[in-house]
Parts: structure tokens; C-alpha cells; sequence
């Protein structure tokens, strides 16, 4: 069983005592992560105690240990998967050469900018979710909000870990910007965009960990494939984590939907007015914060066509999603790949070369495994003989990223004109008005077992507590 030191000052599998160097760095970053997490992590939460998991192992069985624990307490650290000896590089222009355990000279700018850029988002989307708490529906949802943070700002160790450890000073200097840009600020923005909208509520956060931790995953399983070990081992940790993020979301908007269903089978309406007014969010309502998430996050994995994608995968950096699960040839030097593009005004699909094509394949991994999903929302509204179905809309929908950006194109896929766009786009995406509805939903239910009432409670407790279980001890 492959175990976490604790004894050190930061808990690690990385034999960090051996490494002077690098425990100086990461020694000298530690006091500056926790300032930033005092000064916009989760808001007022110091001294609360939380019922959190912590990693103990990273075998995959039994990694987890559940306690209270406050949360500037929690053990951040430094967790790869064991290395598995004589792997090889499975894609690329060096497949079948061993693995490198130190960078490559010549990749070197390409793997700083993966990592950062994958790091990034990990310390954005705690700043993006840093009121939340002050409105939780339950106690276990505010414990559940808690643990995505605090494994989001671990999995920012995570990459710190890289930066500091293959880097040099590059790496450290990057180290410091990642604690230094904030989500959503004019001057020093979070890279991408998406970690840049605001996560005002909880059917916002929701959707984003349904959509965007997903998109997470399905970044993480492409670098677990890189060839650069150290990247490979420490981002199949974080998707262990990552699992628990979208379930989060998924659960979270079920049971918003299963809430919304009650209602509208008591009340026997369909009407929005009148299930708002009954505090339950209407299932059009839910479409619209769907159709927002969705394709804000879809604009996370970039450019339909890139030299830089084509580069990673044939430097052997960044893989596909189950880049081992696949049978062709894993160089994808003559193969083609559809995207979407926009001729004569007519939306079509166009044959490109693969290699410059592997965001958009990503992305449509990606849209399958969000499809699942929604379908099994779906269930739940069914099984409340309610005939309304929700869906993803058309990939070219809101688009800002590649081709398709800022084209009006509606939720079904057709190119329409601006006039109409304005006309409808209260109907596809969430309104002012929409927002303040939701808004106005969100207020502190902190009793046991208690929970607002747009949502329903879950079908079971966090590792096999009850659900009247005291998630959170406020102190
Ligand atoms: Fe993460
Ligand atoms: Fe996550």
C-alpha cells in the first residue's frame, strides 16, 4: 500500500525529505497558499469543523479517511500514483520510448505552459465559489461544497509540485503567479474563460461541477496519458478526487429537478410563475442554466483546429481521453476528423486533419459523457409522468472559442440574425431576471437533516452517515 507521509510538515509520497531544494521552495510557498486561502477561499469557514476526507494512500481502494477537520488544517500535499515500472510512451513521435522522468529539453516551454495552465483552474474555481457557504441548502451540501475546495487547492499543490520540482526558477516564479491572478479581476484575470464567470448560486455550482469539474476529468485523463511521468501519475491522483466533484453536481441537480417535480405534481402546473412562486425552479429555468454552463465550458478545450494540440499530442505530452483503449495507429498522421464550420450560411462539416483536430475530439468525448448525464435527469422528470425533457444544446450554441465564435446560432443549430437572437436569447440562456429568482432562493438552512426547500434531500448520507448528520460544526 503506497502511503502518505503525515509526519512531514507537507504530507507527501515523494521521499520530500531526501530533496532539500525542493523542500525549501514548496516550504517557502506554503505560507503564501494560505494566505490566499484566508483571503479568498471559502469566506468566514476558520474555525469551523468539517466532516472532510483526506487522503491517506493513493492506492485506489481505501485511499480515503474521513474526520473532522478545520479546514486551514486540511492536509494539503504532494500524492502521485506509484509508478508503474517500464511504462512507455503510448502516442506520438516517441511512442514506445520510455517515459521521462525529468522534462525533455525541447518540450520544456510546451510542459510549462500544460501544467500552469491546468493549475490555474484549480485555485479559480475556489475564489469563484468562495460565498457559496453563506448559503448553503443543508448541512451536507456545505460539507460537499467544502470538500471540492479544499481538493481543488490540493490539486493546485499538485501542479505547484511539477513547477517547483522540474522547473527551476521558471517554475517557481509560476508557482507565485498561480496564488497571485484571481477569477474575474480586470487586471490579472484567471486564464481561461470560464474561471472567469462568476458562480453566484447554488444551481450555478451545480452546473458547474457537473460541467466544468467534467471538463477537468476530461483534461486530467489526457495529461495522465503524457509522457512526462511525473505529470501522468500526479494527475491520475486528482482524478480520483475529480470523481466526487461531478457527483456533487450530478446529485445536486437532481435533486433540484426531483424538488421542481414534486411541486408541479402537487400543484398540478406547469406554469413557471406559479412554481416560482411556490419557491421551486421551474424546469424551463433549469434548460437555461444548463445551456449556460454547458457552452461556456464546451469553450474550455479551445480552438476546433490547433497547431499547439497537434504538438502536444505528437511531442508526446497530452494524450486523448483513453488514449490506451484505442486501436489505431496512435501517431494519427493521415487520419481525419469533422468539425464545424459555417459556409454560405449554412452550418457543415468539414474534414480536417486529426492531429490538428484533438480539442474538438476531446471535446466531443467530452459531450458524450455530459449526454449521459442529462439523461439520467431525464429519468427523473419521466418517472414523475412530467413530459418535459431536458437537453444539451447544439455544440455551435454561445460559442466564444474557434470558429464558431460569437456566430448567433440557436439552441437547435440554425444560423439566424442578430434580431432574432436578441429576440430569443432570454428563452436559451439565463435571463436577469432569472438570476435574481434563483438569487432570491439561496438562504443559510444550517439545521441537521434540514434542507431548503428547492431541493430535495439526497438519497444518502457522505460515507454512509445519515443525513440528519452533523456535516459541519460551526463552532
Ligand atoms: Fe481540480
Ligand atoms: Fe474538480
Amino acid at each position: 500500500m503506497s502511503t502518505i507521509d503525515y509526519s512531514e510538515r507537507i504530507p507527501n509520497n515523494v521521499d520530500l525529505a531526501e530533496d532539500r531544494a525542493l523542500r525549501r521552495a514548496l516550504e517557502q510557498w506554503q505560507p503564501n497558499f494560505l494566505n490566499w486561502w484566508g483571503e479568498v477561499g471559502p469566506e468566514g469557514t476558520g474555525g469551523y469543523d468539517v466532516y472532510l476526507r483526506t487522503a491517506i494512500s493513493v492506492d485506489p481502494q481505501g485511499w480515503a479517511h474521513f474526520d473532522y477537520v478545520k479546514m486551514p488544517d486540511y492536509r494539503w500535499g504532494i500524492f502521485l500514483n506509484p509508478r508503474e515500472p517500464d511504462r512507455k510512451i503510448a502516442f506520438g513521435a516517441h511512442k514506445g520510448e520510455d517515459i521521462w522522468q525529468e522534462v525533455p529539453g525541447e518540450h520544456r516551454a510546451n510542459l510549462r505552459r500544460i501544467i500552469v495552465t491546468q493549475g490555474d483552474t484549480e485555485p479559480a474555481s475556489v475564489e469563484q465559489q468562495r460565498h457559496l457557504g453563506l448559503t448553503a441548502p443543508s448541512q451536507y451540501d456545505l460539507r460537499n461544497l467544502f470538500q471540492v475546495n479544499v481538493e481543488e487547492g490540493r490539486h493546485l499543490w499538485a501542479m505547484v509540485y511539477l513547477l517547483q520540482r522540474y522547473f527551476g526558477r521558471d517554475g517557481r516564479e509560476e508557482a507565485e503567479a498561480l496564488l497571485q491572478r484571481r477569477s474575474g479581476d480586470r487586471d490579472n484575470p484567471r486564464i481561461l474563460g470560464a474561471f472567469n464567470e462568476r458562480t453566484p448560486d447554488w444551481l450555478s455550482f451545480f452546473m458547474f461541477t457537473y460541467f466544468t469539474d467534467r471538463d477537468g476529468k476530461f483534461q486530467l485523463a489526457a495529461l495522465a496519458e503524457s509522457g512526462f511521468d511525473p505529470l501522468a501519475r500526479s494527475t491520475r491522483f486528482m482524478l480520483t478526487e475529480e470523481a466526487h466533484h461531478m457527483f456533487v453536481g450530478e446529485s445536486g441537480v437532481s435533486r433540484v429537478i426531483q424538488r421542481t417535480c414534486q411541486v408541479m405534481n402537487e400543484l398540478k402546473t406547469d406554469d413557471a410563475a406559479k412554481l416560482r412562486a411556490a419557491g421551486v425552479i421551474d424546469l424551463p429555468t433549469l434548460q437555461r442554466y444548463l445551456n449556460f454552463h454547458y457552452s461556456v465550458t464546451i469553450d474550455l478545450f479551445g480552438a476546433d483546429q490547433s497547431s499547439n494540440a497537434a504538438t502536444f499530442y505528437s511531442s508526446g505530452l497530452k494524450g486523448r481521453y483513453e488514449e490506451g483503449k484505442r486501436t489505431d495507429d496512435h501517431l494519427l498522421q493521415d487520419q481525419i476528423y469533422k468539425i464545424l464550420q459555417i459556409e454560405n450560411g449554412q452550418l457543415v462539416e468539414k474534414e480536417v486533419p486529426m492531429l490538428n483536430a484533438l480539442n474538438e475530439v476531446l471535446r466531443d468525448d467530452f459531450i458524450k459523457d455530459s449526454i449521459a448525464g442529462v439523461n439520467r435527469w431525464n429519468k427523473v422528470i419521466e418517472k414523475a409522468g412530467i413530459a418535459f425533457r431536458l437537453s444539451v444544446p447544439h455544440k455551435a450554441f454561445n460559442r466564444q472559442i474557434g470558429t464558431l465564435a460569437g456566430r448567433k446560432i440557436s439552441p437547435d443549430g440554425r444560423i439566424i440574425p442578430a434580431e432574432q437572437w436578441a429576440a430569443h436569447v432570454h428563452e436559451w440562456l439565463p435571463s436577469g431576471d432569472d438570476r435574481a429568482f434563483v438569487g432570491s432562493l439561496m438562504g443559510r438552512v444550517v439545521e441537521p437533516g434540514k434542507f431548503a426547500g428547492w431541493i430535495a434531500p439526497p438519497a444518502i448520507g457522505i460515507n454512509r452517515q445519515s443525513i440528519d448528520f452533523e456535516y459541519v460544526r460551526f463552532n
